[in-house]
């Protein structure tokens, strides 16, 4: 089993489950509370990109995710 879980939430964001660093452009790294999970706005809308903050639930934001 992985150590690391990506979950797709459906009509939201991406969750990670896991211990993973996250950098950005220049190669600094994000500060993440130990043990908490961590989710990426996939609707392209919040405030706090990469982060989810939330606004999908007020945008409309439709994407269904079902394995297949
Ligand atoms: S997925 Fe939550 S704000 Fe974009």
């Amino acid at each position: 089993m992985a150590d690391v879980k990506v979950q797709i939430r459906g009509n939201g964001p991406l969750r990670v489950i896991g211990e993973i660093e996250i950098i950005d452009q220049s190669g600094n790294q994000y500060a993440i509370p130990e043990g908490q999970w961590v989710s990426f706005c996939r609707c392209g809308q919040s405030d706090n990109k990469p982060f989810c903050d939330g606004t999908h639930q007020d945008c409309g934001f439709e994407a269904p995710s079902e394995a297949k």
